[in-house]
């Protein structure tokens, strides 16, 4: 048997009055890929003897499966932390107090990667035909009857999941936020509603919406972000909604939640979208001459870059040296500017100082920001001045004429 457990975090899961707890979800039955070796899985040990204080969730993972379990199972060896909150949840048309119960749980793997919205149906605490003799125990906040070991059972019926949890995606660019859900009931569903909206500022936005019934021919969809699209196909046939965007602009990024609403269940999920371009940088010049030892300004320029933060560092190698000296001083940075499409502008000036600074200097400007791997580097050089003696030639030359002319001429 291959179980999963970790240590997770109620919030809310009853009226406002009850003070929030700490609770296990355990995950039994989870579906993982044949690659990975039992031996490597932490078993679950319920307590040795049942407390109805405790709030263990343990829930049958069997149809639907969960998609990406491996990376659940792998969290603690990748050094990630799963997160998780479960309140209590009311399907359409159920009442409070009904058999059975449901919970609401998000599971999401620190870090960005997969995030799971879980709805948990209650299962009757004993097996039919096992008579019980005594009444089983009831969770003490709860009221619901544990198991034999303690556990809420329950089995996940309806789960709505996004694979990645952010990404980042250059201006102009396409973006999948992939998303998906998946239930008990076979596919297609009788009825299936689903939304995006984005979220961003304060300020949302609705971005697309599909609504489709068994009894009427084809899904509706509502487009309000042109370049938008979602494959109505893959939606009823697969559960697949992802939501694709085309030619992104900054007006795109935010918070995208994503609501679907199959059958008797509705659940969420939650991606962040960020739009990244990365600066063109350039130098004003590639060569300082100093000019009768006055200190000389140069720019470092990034241009059309987003989003607002951007790191300009300056430093110089002497020709002796073999280290880099990081320039703090003699900076000045100019205002931010910002264009149309929502790009940003900003250039940072270093003045030159030829008695720091001796010919075979080289000064380079560092620029990092969020849409860089590594720093852009751009470097200049100090050259000797130009020798003064093309200048005392030339004056010479021209006292020799006068000369010569003045003896001719005599
Ligand atoms: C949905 O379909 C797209 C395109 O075929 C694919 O890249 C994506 O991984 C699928 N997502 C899910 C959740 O099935
Ligand atoms: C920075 O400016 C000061 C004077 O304001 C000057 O003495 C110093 O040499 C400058 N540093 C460089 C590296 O140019």
């Amino acid at each position: 048997m291959m179980l999963f457990s970790t240590g997770l975090l109620i919030v809310g899961y009853l009226t406002a009055s009850v003070a929030a707890g700490s609770a296990t979800l355990v995950l039994r039955d989870l579906a993982v890929s044949p690659d990975v070796s039992p031996e490597t899985l932490t078993p679950y040990n319920p307590p040795s003897s049942p407390d109805p204080d405790d709030i263990i969730f343990e829930a049958k993972v069997t149809s639907p499966e969960i998609p990406e379990a491996d990376s659940l199972l792998h969290a603690d060896c990748n050094e990630q932390e799963v997160t998780c909150e479960i309140s209590s949840y009311l399907p359409r048309g159920s009442e409070e107090g009904s058999e059975p119960a449901y919970f609401i749980g998000s599971v999401q793997l620190e870090g960005g990667g997969i995030s799971l919205t879980l709805v948990l149906q209650t299962l009757p605490a004993t097996d039919k035909g096992e008579e019980s003799v005594a009444r089983p125990l009831l969770q003490s906040k709860l009221k619901l009857p544990l198991s034999q070991s303690g556990t809420l059972l329950t089995e996940v019926v309806f789960v709505v999941f996004s694979r990645s949890q952010s990404l980042a995606v250059p201006l102009g660019g396409d973006a999948l936020l992939d998303c998906g859900y998946k239930q008990q009931d076979p596919f297609p569903l009788r009825e299936v509603g689903l939304e995006w909206r984005l979220q961003h500022r304060g300020s949302g936005r609705r971005v697309l919406e599909m609504r489709a019934v068994e009894t009427e021919e084809a899904p509706t969809v509502h487009v309000e972000r042109e370049g938008s699209s979602v494959d109505p196909g893959l939606a009823l046939e697969e559960g697949n909604v992802s939501l694709s965007l085309q030619k992104l602009k900054v007006v795109d990024e935010g918070t995208y939640i994503l609501t679907v609403s199959a059958g008797l269940f509705q659940a969420q999920q939650i991606v962040q979208l960020h739009i990244t371009q990365p600066p063109r940088v350039s130098l004003s010049v590639d060569t300082v001459i100093f000019r009768d030892g006055l200190p000389q300004k140069v720019s470092c320029h990034c241009e059309r870059y987003y989003p607002l933060d951007v790191e300009v560092e300056w430093q110089y190698l002497l020709p002796s040296a073999t280290e880099p000296v990081s320039l703090s001083q003699n900076v000045s940075l100019s205002s931010h500017r910002q264009y149309g499409d929502g790009t940003l502008s900003l250039s940072s000036h270093l003045t030159l100082h030829p008695s720091a600074l001796p010919p075979g200097t080289t000064v380079t400007c560092l620029v990092s920001h969020r849409s860089l791997e590594t720093p852009v580097s751009l470097s200049l050089t100090v050259s000797e001045p130009e020798p003064e003696t093309s200048y005392l030639m030339i004056v010479g030359l021209l006292a020799a004429t006068l000369l010569f002319l003045y003896f001719v001429l005599r």
